[in-house]
C-alpha cells in the first residue's frame, strides 16, 4: 500500500482521539459528581452512574479501536512495529484504561482500595492521553500529502 491510501485510517484515528477526549470530559465531570453526592452524604440522580459506566465503556472501546488502528497501520507501512515513541505512549494509554475499567468494577463498600486505585489511575490517564495525542499528531504528518 502507498502512502496516502493510509491517510483515511489516521483520519479515523484523529476523530476517535476527539471522541476519546470528549468522553473523558465527561466521565471527570460525572464522577466528580457522583463524588460531591458523596461527600455530601446526598442522594445522587438516579441516572448519574449508569451514564458514567456507558460513557467509561464507549472510551474502552475508543482506546481499543485506536491500538488496532494504529497497530494495523504501522503493520501495513512498515510491516514492523516501534517506530517511535508514539508506541510507548499507545501502550500506556491502553494498560491505564484498562486497569481505570477494571478498578471501577471493582469499587464497593467494601472495597475501599478499589476507588482510589481508579481515580488516581484516571489522573495519569489524562497524561497518557496528552502523550499519545502529542506523540500521534507528529508521527501522522509523514502521511499527509
Ligand atoms: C474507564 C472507563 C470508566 C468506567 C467503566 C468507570 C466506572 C466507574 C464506576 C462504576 C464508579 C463507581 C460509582 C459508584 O460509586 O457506584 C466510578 C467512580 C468514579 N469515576 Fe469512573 N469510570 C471510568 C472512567 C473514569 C474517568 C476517565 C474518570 C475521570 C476523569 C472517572 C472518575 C470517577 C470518579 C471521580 C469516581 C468516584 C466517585 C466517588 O468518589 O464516589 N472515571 N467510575
Ligand atoms: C489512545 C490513542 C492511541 C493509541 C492506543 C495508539 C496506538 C498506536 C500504536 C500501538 C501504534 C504502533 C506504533 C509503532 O509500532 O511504532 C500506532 C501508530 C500510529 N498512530 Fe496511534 N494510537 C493512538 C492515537 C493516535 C492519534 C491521535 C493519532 C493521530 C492522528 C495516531 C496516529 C498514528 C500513526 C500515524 C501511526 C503510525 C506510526 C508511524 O508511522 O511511525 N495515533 N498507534
Amino acid at each position: 500500500m502507498n502512502l496516502p491510501s493510509f491517510l483515511w485510517l489516521w483520519k479515523i484515528a484523529a476523530w476517535s482521539m476527539g471522541l476519546s477526549l470528549t468522553a473523558y470530559t465527561i466521565l471527570g465531570i460525572s464522577g466528580f459528581w457522583m463524588y460531591n453526592r458523596r461527600i455530601n452524604k446526598q442522594p445522587r440522580p438516579q441516572w448519574l452512574r449508569p451514564l458514567h459506566y456507558l460513557i467509561g465503556g464507549i472510551m474502552v472501546f475508543l482506546v481499543l479501536l485506536l491500538l488496532s488502528i494504529g497497530i494495523i497501520g504501522t503493520l501495513g507501512h512498515y510491516g514492523s512495529l516501534g517506530h517511535s515513541p508514539h508506541l510507548v505512549a499507545g501502550l500506556l494509554v491502553v494498560v491505564l484504561v484498562l486497569i481505570s475499567a477494571i478498578s471501577a468494577a471493582q469499587i464497593s463498600p467494601k472495597r475501599p482500595w478499589a476507588r482510589s486505585l481508579h481515580v488516581s489511575t484516571n489522573v495519569i490517564l489524562l497524561l497518557g492521553f496528552l502523550l499519545v495525542t502529542g506523540s500521534g499528531w507528529s508521527v501522522v504528518q509523514k502521511y499527509l500529502p
